[in-house]
């Protein structure tokens, strides 16, 4: 939160933003669905692929904030298990893109301690993508700064498909079969996500108020922030204003609110107990 302040002059746009932000309630995790490319571009009559080169500025915007911020992982959805239905040009300008992103950003996120991760099935990757983008991965694995999980052939359902696997896996190699239970925290320890807090925000560009099988698991209890803006469009004040409004919510995780819910049940618990004791 400080090196962010420090980055801003007083007066200067996104200042007053900033000020406005609890630092001591920031998000520990924000994960976004980074979506309307191809909308951005359809409104300039430009093809879809102009709306994705147009989305990696916000990507550096974001990254850079969060890395400011203190923001402890940002999860990007970069390209979904469903998203090899779009047109075979399309998909290969997506790959020529992460390349570009990977050789462009690797300086800057080295320079501010970031740590690269990718989650997804990286497997179906085209060879020359799943190499690049495991030396980057590899060369900011000793970064302790903001940690960026790029979700990349990702799919939710495939990611606890894959986690139930290699439980199964595990407890044939150590005969362990016949005994087995799994349990939410067994299945948390076996996400792409393990060493991940889940996410305290998502949140989707575009307008769309759907999941498009995102982290299913892990966001059982994030806040969701859905914004009309288009992707290419998503600032730094947008992200700021995401976090204004995620201050705002109160978190219950089925529970009741905090403050004052103690003295409020058990007043009305004795009033209760009064009116039901026979006069
Ligand atoms: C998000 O933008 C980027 C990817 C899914 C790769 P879209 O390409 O989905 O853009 P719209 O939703 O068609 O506008
Ligand atoms: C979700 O956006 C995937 C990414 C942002 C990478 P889509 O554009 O693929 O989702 P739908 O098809 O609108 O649900
Ligand atoms: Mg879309």
């Amino acid at each position: 939160m400080k090196a962010l302040l420090e980055a801003l002059q007083p007066g200067e746009k996104d200042w007053d933003l900033a000020q406005a932000i609890d630092p001591a309630r920031l998000p520990a995790h924000i994960a976004i669905i980074m979506d309307g490319n191809g909308r951005w571009a359809g409104r300039r009559f430009l093809p879809r692929v102009a709306g994705h080169k147009a989305g990696i500025g916000p990507v550096r915007t974001a990254v850079e904030t969060c890395a400011r911020l203190g923001v402890k992982v940002l999860t990007l959805y970069a390209f979904s298990v469903e998203n090899w239905k779009r047109p075979r040009a399309e998909v290969e300008t997506l790959w020529r893109l992460l390349r570009y992103y990977l050789k462009q950003e690797l300086p800057e996120l080295q320079k501010n301690d970031i740590r690269l991760q990718a989650i997804g099935r990286l497997d179906a990757l085209p060879a020359q993508v799943r190499r690049e983008l495991d030396a980057a991965v590899d060369a900011t694995s000793a970064n302790r700064g903001l940690l960026v999980n790029l979700a990349i052939n990702y799919g939710g359902r495939a990611e606890i498909v894959d986690a139930v696997n290699s439980i199964l896996e595990m407890a044939r190699l150590d005969g362990s079969i016949q005994t087995l239970k799994i349990d939410e925290d067994l299945i948390a320890t076996c996400l792409y996500t393990a060493s991940c807090p889940d996410p305290d925000l998502l949140i989707r560009t575009s307008g769309e108020m759907r999941i498009s099988n995102f982290l299913l698991w892990q966001i059982a209890y994030s806040e969701l922030y859905v914004t009309d803006t288009l992707w290419p469009d998503f600032t730094r004040t947008d992200l700021l204003q995401a976090l204004l409004e995620y201050q705002k919510r109160d978190r219950r995780y089925g529970g009741l609110s905090g403050a004052g819910v103690d003295t409020e049940a058990k007043s009305a618990e004795e009033s209760l107990l009064a009116s039901l004791r026979p006069s």
